[in-house]
């Protein structure tokens, strides 16, 4: 690993040791001696070697393999710098005179996610995650007896157990439309959401990509159809967002919600609401404070009282990085690692897969039934054992293991998470 000392935006890495310490980070400041050096530029065919420089921008212990991406991703080291230096300003002069640059610094942020998106920073109202987004969408819209929402089953809880309870207490009708595994093709959402949607239909919630086993709807289809039908879309792009090369412009949602702290690989507690101007009268704010944005949507829906700024520069910073290393070239690394993941997998006798292995129907998300192999204890062994990260789903729907990879993975990774798999369904665990 290269070592250099960042000075770029006045953290050195004395001070940045000294922030892990107290804030009772695992790193121990002689762990830091290594500080990467700016990422070069993205070549034309991105091979193993930029990618491994890429994992080197993260903190992460280099034996360690973490595939949770559709859960949490860890933030670059620009992402960290970027906090810190934020946050060591406004600590070391937090008077109102000082601090109004973290007005700007949140502005800036709300004009990379607009870009990001491909819409207007009009739009973008900068939330604490995808579960406050959803929610401002359900308790926002004027909703009654007499009024439907139609939602889709896989959504997560933030969605349709959220329409669900609001349902009984504004007296509006739910309508869930099944998500059969496998992916059973886009013509299913779009044929299913046509016969779904009626008179009284209101809503049409659903998930960009699943965050359960990956399957990818098709978002503009389904924005378009209930667009036509004078139905308002919510789209929950928790998974989708800093993975796919999301594009709102196109898409045309009413609602479209994200994290910073999935795959865009930002701080903790910032997510996004995209409001399209269209559906800015349709929706009230449910949180109202002091401190609203600038301009747009913000000025009436995103006065929540004092924000942790640092960290919403920090998520303009992890744009700036995905920008850098280019969204295509993300998308594509993604999604070959999760093809490869698929193909290792499907060699081991006795692995269900409960992600469709066509490309157009899955992203970076591998979910999978070790067959008999007791799930809770196979993650553990993988953990243990042999420095996997991943995620479980017990239960009895789709039970299994999931793998999500990002960027910071490498095809290394890759090939150890599979042969582990294979000795632990060929010796038990
Ligand atoms: C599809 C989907 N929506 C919403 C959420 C909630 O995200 P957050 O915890 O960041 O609010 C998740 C989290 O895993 C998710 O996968």
């Amino acid at each position: 690993m290269r070592t250099k000392q960042s000075s770029t935006n006045g953290i050195s890495r004395r001070d940045f040791s000294r922030l892990l310490a107290l804030s009772g980070s695992v790193l121990l400041p002689q762990q830091l001696a290594a500080w990467p050096a700016p990422l070069a530029q993205t070549p034309a065919r991105p091979d193993e070697r930029f990618w491994m420089s890429v994992r080197e921008q993260f903190l992460m212990t280099p034996n360690l393999a973490v595939m949770n991406a559709a859960n949490l991703c860890p933030s670059p080291a620009p992402v960290l710098e970027a906090m810190y230096a934020s946050t060591k300003d406004m600590d070391g002069d937090p008077s109102f005179e000082n601090r109004q640059k973290m007005s700007a610094g949140k502005e800036e942020a709300r004009r990379l996610l607009a870009q990001f998106l491909h819409v207007t920073a009009d739009e973008i109202v900068i939330a604490r995650n995808t579960s406050e987004a959803n929610n401002i969408v359900s308790s926002g819209l004027d909703l009654k007896a007499g009024d439907e929402v139609v939602i889709f089953a896989d959504n997560h809880p933030s969605n349709n157990s959220a329409w669900t309870q609001k349902a009984k207490r504004f007296g509006y009708a739910v309508s869930v439309i099944s998500q059969p595994n496998p992916h059973p093709g886009a013509e299913y959402f779009v044929d299913a959401a046509t016969r779904a949607i009626s008179p009284r239909t209101r809503v049409l919630a659903f998930t960009h990509m699943t965050s359960t086993v990956g399957d990818v709807l098709p978002a503009s289809e389904l924005c378009r159809l209930a667009r036509a039908r004078g139905v308002l879309t919510l789209v929950d792009g928790a998974s989708a967002l800093g993975v796919l090369d999301v594009d709102l412009g196109e898409m045309q949602p009413d609602f479209y919600t994200g994290s910073a702290h999935k795959w865009p690989c930002g701080p903790k507690e910032v997510g996004v609401l995209y409001v399209n101007a269209r559906a800015k009268e349709r929706i009230h704010p449910s949180i109202i404070s002091a401190y609203p944005g600038a301009v747009g949507v913000s000025r009436s829906m995103e006065a929540m009282g004092q924000r942790d700024e640092p960290a919403i520069i920090g998520f303009g910073e992890a744009l700036n990085f995905q920008t850098k290393i280019g969204r295509k070239a993300i998308e594509a690394r993604s999604r070959s690692l999760a093809q490869a993941l698929i193909a290792g997998l499907s060699r081991i006798d006795g692995v269900h897969l409960w992600t469709h292995p066509d490309p157009t129907r899955s992203g970076a998300v591998v979910t999978f039934r070790p067959g008999n192999v007791d799930i809770a204890k196979l993650a553990a062994a993988l953990y243990r054992n042999d420095r996997i990260g991943c995620a479980t789903r017990t239960g009895s729907d789709r039970p299994g293991i999931r793998l999500s990879p990002h960027i910071y993975n490498t095809m290394a990774e890759v090939d150890r998470a599979v042969a582990a798999v294979g000795k632990y369904m060929r010796q038990g665990v």
